[in-house]
């Protein structure tokens, strides 16, 4: 792959500077398919600096240890390269450094566990029963459409209290925010497209109506719970719960979609661990953990440096972008014996970094777990000699939120007993 190849595998602009091979290759859009050895160079190079004020981290010990450090901020707009210097337009807790983080991040898990995540499973299979019959009757699954899409947006829209009929609104602008997440590998990205902008103004006009109707009428919804937190004398404002309903919504998401895709094509391609499943439903759990480990449906995330400093041998200076390579660090051999193997018995000898690490450690981590564990041990019980249809898979185009944008399953039959 020649260093002057762009990112998503059109030829670089004349005022765009070359990408080295490194990060041309990974951000070539004919290596989606398999990313892996592209990051596993990234990984032995790790830390590494592509460009000025970007350092590149893909060791599972060095990314654990940044997401850990005070010394590290969430605040992306502080970045060097940052294109809103003046800070995000929405201020959801994900950006913000402790300690407003801690008391803003508190307020919303409060509300959150109003509604106990484990008491969610018999509603999370039913709505997941719902659509595996749905879809019964042509003998082919679009696992991304007739599951993987709809089971985590119900559940998260019910969570909320966002109405039935306005899922299909919020997809649309879920889908197209998220295209707003990719990493900032080249001058240009990781800007916000027309779209994307357009998306999130969508969502802030939705919500806000939403927040009046809860306010006026409270309900046993997420919404009306955020309305009503208060700790030691401190509450949200209507900005900070518009900011969360959009990062519970587009976070709460996208990534499950991913995480379903990447699971059901794991298990299709090694059919023996499928078998495993199929025997006993108990190893749904592990199989969700070794699918985050093997194929992370959030492949990236950044932190901006505070001061000067060193990680290995790198220099680290104020205000550089750090991206990590969360999908690296789950492949990475000084952790995981023989990492390329997918292995749903596996033992993790340390956790992996799929939902991050440190003050920011997914907050719907068990939510996600929950609802992708069932979806698995279902997709085992009921489909009858369910395989991939040949050329039936195509991936998404984001580098960052990664898994198939299609996903054809044929079955011999659904079970419905
Ligand atoms: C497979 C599914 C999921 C994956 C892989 C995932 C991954 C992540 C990652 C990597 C982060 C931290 C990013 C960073 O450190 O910069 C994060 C944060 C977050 N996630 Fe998830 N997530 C998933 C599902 C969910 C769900 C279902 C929800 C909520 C319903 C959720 C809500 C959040 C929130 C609110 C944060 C921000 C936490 C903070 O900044 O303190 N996520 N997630």
């Amino acid at each position: 792959m020649s260093g002057t190849a762009a990112g998503n595998g059109e030829a670089a602009p004349a005022d765009r500077p070359a990408l080295p091979d490194e990060i041309a290759e990974l951000t070539d859009l004919s290596n989606r398919e398999d990313p892996y050895p592209y990051l596993g160079k990234l990984r032995e190079r790790s830390p590494y600096r592509p460009f000025e004020n970007l350092v590149v981290v893909g060791r599972h010990a060095q990314i654990s240890a940044v997401l850990r450090d005070p010394a590290m901020s969430a605040a992306r707009h502080r970045a060097a390269s940052s294109p809103t210097p003046h800070g995000p337009r929405t201020r959801n807790f994900l950006h913000l450094d402790p300690p407003e983080h801690t008391r803003y991040r508190r307020l919303v898990a409060g509300a959150f566990a109003r509604r106990k995540v484990g008491n969610l499973a018999p509603r999370i299979r039913e709505i997941a029963l719902e659509l595996f019959r749905g879809a019964s009757e042509t003998g082919t699954l679009e696992i991304i459409d007739d599951l993987a899409y709809p089971l985590p947006l119900r559940v998260i829209c019910e969570l909320l209290g966002v109405p039935f009929e306005d899922r299909p609104l919020l997809q649309n602008w879920s889908a197209t925010l998220s295209t707003a997440l990719e990493p900032p590998l080249g001058p240009s990205a990781g800007r916000m497209t027309p779209d994307a902008a357009r998306a999130r103004a969508s969502f802030v006009v939705y919500f806000q109506k939403l927040i009046e109707e809860r306010r006026a009428a409270p309900q046993d919804d997420l919404i009306s719970h955020l309305l009503g937190v208060e700790e030691d004398g401190q509450r949200l404002d209507d900005h900070d719960i518009l900011a969360t309903c959009v990062l519970l919504l587009n976070a709460g998401h996208e990534t499950t979609v991913n995480l379903i895709g990447n699971a059901v094509l794991a298990l299709l391609r090694h059919p023996e661990q499928f078998d495993r499943l199929r025997a006993d439903a108990a190893l749904a759990p592990a199989a969700v953990e070794e699918v985050l480990r093997y194929d992370a449906p959030v492949q990236m995330t950044t932190r901006v440096v505070r001061q000067d400093g060193r990680l290995g041998d790198t220099d680290l200076r104020a205000g550089d972008t750090v991206l990590l390579l969360l999908g690296a660090a789950g492949r990475d051999p000084d952790v995981y014996p023989d990492p390329d193997r997918f292995d749903i018995g596996r033992e993790h000898a340390a956790p992996h970094l799929a939902f991050s690490a440190g003050p920011h450690f997914c907050l719907g981590a068990g939510l996600a777990r929950l609802e992708v564990a069932i979806a698995l041990e279902l997709f085992g019980a009921l489909l009858v000699r369910p395989r991939l249809r040949p050329g039936g898979t195509a991936y998404k185009r984001n580098l960052n939120l990664r898994g198939p944008a299609s996903l054809l399953v044929d079955v011999d039959g659904v079970r419905t007993g």
